[in-house]
């Protein structure tokens, strides 16, 4: 067993699981092993996501826009996201638990940043917060790690800064940007984060800036030299309704799936085919006898 990793017994079954810790991601990236993810926002996805072995699951901001159906992701609060943090934190033994930090918990006050971090990991059980900016957050970043909650960066095409960029925009494209996007990954490896996300930039500019860091990049949209790739996994399962961004593979189409099935139950229930009798509780033949004469005596 590695130093950094542990057996831990897995409720009722007996089977043994190897937790994902953040020091085992940054054992997998000296040990060039690509670290995969996806989005999770509730403990029937996020208990798949477990059983699948994915290596963390990220409760992101982005449920606002897949769950929520909001247009961005910047109205979603502290509230909220601890809310769906505690069920994906049900579903997960083994996976790593990330969870953003909501636009507005951390920009305004360093204190409350700090203060906020904490909650996601004593009020939902996450192990780490995913909060986005570079060099101006280096400082807030190294604060929330001094006080033991591990963070992921997150830099490129940032969503909470969606009026600044003015849309959805890939970053890093001109000398300038990229010079800023590298200086941004050092400061925040430098202040402790233990990953950094790269979202929306040049697969070039991903490939220096992950062999220039210690840590672990996790691209999505930023090519496939990232040390490991994350995906919205409403995006991956065809369960959003605008056309996907370039950088989307459609694992599955969830969505026709269930399309499919709602619309044979809604024509079994109209043809009175759903329920059968096999899908119906009984009374004992006594009771039935019972109940017959006193409705045949009009009682
Ligand atoms: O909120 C989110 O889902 C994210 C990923 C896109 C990395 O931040």
């Amino acid at each position: 067993m590695s130093l950094t990793t542990f057996r831990t017994e897995a409720a009722g079954g007996g089977a043994s699981l190897t937790k994902v810790t953040v020091p085992s991601l940054l054992e997998k990236k000296m040990l060039h092993r690509p670290i995969a993810a996806v989005t999770a926002y509730d403990y029937a996805s996020a208990r798949l996501v477990d059983e699948a072995g994915l290596d963390f699951v990220l409760v992101g901001d982005s449920l606002a826009m897949v769950m929520q159906g909001q247009e961005n992701t910047l109205a979603i609060t502290m509230d909220e996201m601890l809310l769906y943090t505690r069920g994906v934190r049900r579903g997960v033994r083994r996976a790593l638990v990330v969870s953003d930090m909501p636009f507005g918990s951390y920009q305004v006050d360093a204190r409350e940043g700090v203060a906020n971090a904490v909650r996601f990991v004593k009020e939902a059980g996450a192990e780490a917060v995913k909060l986005e900016g570079g060099r101006e957050r280096a400082e807030l970043v190294k604060r929330i790690v001094d006080a033991e909650v591990p963070v992921m960066g997150h830099i490129g095409l940032t969503p909470q800064s969606v009026h600044r960029m003015g849309g959805y925009k890939v970053q890093g494209k001109t000398m300038a940007a990229i010079d800023e996007l590298r200086a941004d990954a050092l400061a925040l490896e430098e202040a402790g984060a233990f990953a950094i996300v790269l979202e929306g930039v040049p697969r070039e500019l991903a490939k220096v800036v992950t062999e220039e860091l210690r840590v672990p990049t996790i691209g999505i949209g930023a090519g496939p030299e990232c040390d490991g790739q994350i995906l919205v996994l409403h995006d991956m399962m065809s369960m959003t309704f605008a056309a996907p961004a370039k950088f989307v593979r459609r694992y599955a189409d969830v969505a026709g799936v269930m399309l499919g099935a709602l619309n044979e139950y809604k024509a079994d229930v109209e043809a009175r085919r759903f329920p059968a009798d096999a899908e119906s509780y009984h009374l004992s033949q006594e009771t039935r006898e019972l109940m017959e004469m006193k409705v045949g005596a009009g009682e």
